[in-house]
């Protein structure tokens, strides 16, 4: 029992022990980018943005500022930078002034007033220390650490009702305004980081790829932060949406190196890739029936059994003149193997082939393992993924026959050319056009370049944010 309960207690341990397939590191090139985004965007923003009401009592009179609007402000670009000290982030920004609109109103007794006014805030700082996390879902979490506000001077002036007689006495109230102000920036900071947070954990770390695979991308330890760096660690696994079973291989680390110039560095294991092999293969998705009607017209050989006679001569004797069925099938997870010159997949599979009685019964012929490896080159150009493969080893094997005996070579040489003018040609063809890179929808990624390592595919890119808002064609282009 005792044994158990610790063998309970260990397993969660153990499960976040797991290297990411997966790792992204982000630098500050990369977060002063992001910054230069984010700030522009909020710029643009700002006139939407409808602060809070501000009320309170000055002699006797309650009042109350209220509709209060962003006239004007310019955001200087605050400071943004890695802070190893909170695992997190620190954000500064100083010297900020704004410009606000707004409504008064004032009660004294059943006196009611009320006008408009115009108000000049001075001198602001705001400085705010996020810490970055992972929750137990694997979320990215984000909390604040500090916020620490200061409003240097306000300027107002009323209009309307009776504020001449109350506007020579600004000065003598404006720092309760003032202090009112500053005492909400950092509740609205921390405000706004919590929305983040609940943002974040609303997102679905599993991306649902196909009607078969799903990839967890949940982290599998706390980020790490140091002065240049953000690194992340994902799961980076495929599991087939049927079955969600675990692959009997597990991530094996790598050391991803980040590339300076570049805004972030992502490397993929070949993990990533035999895991989405493992929940195509434990879904019984590696499958295919091949028939005469898949076969290309000018092919010298077609599925039936006197075509078929070439190669073994028994087959028209024993059933001559039918059509004929081939079962291809995985015989194991089809796994890859990642190195700098080549990215290879072996392919272990078997073809049950079946002859098609005229009523329609499939009779057994005979079973072959159909054993391959092939290679490919990986690069990028023009912005899009692009290679070739080819095939470097095929073998055809007899395992049984329910028609006798016959030797596979020249079967083997057909099949091998088949595989090479119509497979291998097909896919090279998509090859060379390439493949568009992932794409967010809200970034892009620019001036990428892959490198592949040992057990690894690097990727270095920049990126590119695309604001698509109606009135400031202002994209911001990247690299800056
Ligand atoms: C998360 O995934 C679930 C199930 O796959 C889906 O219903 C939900 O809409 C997803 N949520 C988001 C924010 O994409
Ligand atoms: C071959 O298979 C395809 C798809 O499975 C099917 O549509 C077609 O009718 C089959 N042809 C013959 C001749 O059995
Ligand atoms: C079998 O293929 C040959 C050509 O290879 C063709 O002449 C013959 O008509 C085919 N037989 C059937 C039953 O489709
Ligand atoms: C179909 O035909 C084959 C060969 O003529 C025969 O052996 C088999 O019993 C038949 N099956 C049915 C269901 O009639
Ligand atoms: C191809 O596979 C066969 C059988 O597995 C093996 O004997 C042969 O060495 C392989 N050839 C190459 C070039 O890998």
């Amino acid at each position: 029992m005792l044994l158990y309960a610790i063998v309970v207690l260990m397993l969660p341990s153990l499960t976040c022990g797991k290297n990411p397939a997966i790792q992204v590191i982000l630098n500050d090139k990369g977060l002063q980018y992001g910054k230069h985004a984010g700030t522009d965007w909020i710029q643009r923003n700002l006139k939407k943005v409808t602060l809070p009401e501000i009320g309170g009592s000055i002699l006797g009179i309650d009042y109350t500022l209220s509709g209060i609007k962003i006239a004007k402000c310019d955001l200087p670009e605050p400071s943004v930078k890695l802070y190893p000290g909170a695992t997190g982030v620190k954000t500064s920004m100083s010297g900020l002034s704004v410009a606000l609109t707004g409504d008064w109103t004032t009660h004294l007794g059943i006196i009611h007033d009320g006008g408009t006014f115009d108000m000049a805030m001075f001198s602001v700082n705001v400085i705010s220390v996020v810490e970055l996390g992972k929750d137990t879902n694997g979320h990215l979490s984000v909390s604040s650490v500090s916020c620490d506000a200061q409003v240097g001077d306000v300027d107002i002036e009323f209009h309307g009702g009776a504020s001449w007689l109350f506007q020579p006495f600004v000065d003598f109230f404006k720092g309760h305004i003032s202090s009112i102000i500053q005492s909400n920036i950092c509740p609205n900071v921390e405000n706004m980081i919590s929305n983040l947070e609940h943002h974040l954990q609303a997102m679905n770390v599993s991306i649902d790829v196909d009607q078969a695979l799903t990839l967890d991308l949940s982290l599998t330890g706390l980020p790490i932060i140091d002065v240049s760096s953000l690194n992340l660690g994902l799961k980076g696994e495929f599991y087939s949406i049927k079955t969600h079973a675990e692959p009997p291989f597990e991530a094996q680390p790598f050391k991803l190196s980040e590339q300076q110039g570049y805004m972030l560095s992502l490397g993929l294991s070949e993990f990533t890739l035999n895991s989405a092999s493992y929940g195509y293969y434990s879904a019984g998705i590696f499958k295919v029936l091949i028939n005469d009607s898949m076969i290309p017209p000018f092919s010298p050989v077609h599925l039936n059994t006197s075509s078929m006679g070439r190669f073994i001569p028994q087959l028209p004797q024993m059933f001559p003149g039918l059509l004929m069925e081939l079962q291809v099938y995985a015989r194991e997870v089809p796994m890859f193997s990642i190195q700098p010159a080549a990215v290879r997949l072996g392919f272990q599979g078997a073809i049950k082939a079946f002859a098609i009685q005229r009523n329609g019964t499939k009779t057994p012929l005979f079973k072959l393992n159909a054993d391959s490896k092939f290679s490919s080159k990986v690069w990028i150009s023009n912005g899009k993924l692009t290679g070739s493969a080819s095939m470097d080893n095929f073998t055809l094997t007899l395992v049984a026959s329910e028609i006798g005996t016959f030797k596979t070579d020249s079967l083997e040489k057909i099949v091998k050319l088949g595989i090479k003018t119509v497979g291998l040609e097909k896919l090279n063809e998509k090859l060379k056009k390439g493949v568009d890179l992932p794409r967010m929808k809200h970034a892009q990624l620019v001036n990428s370049v892959l490198k592949v390592g040992v057990g690894f595919i690097a990727l270095f890119s920049d990126a590119k944010v695309l604001l698509s808002d109606r009135g400031s064609n202002q994209q911001t282009n990247g690299p800056v």
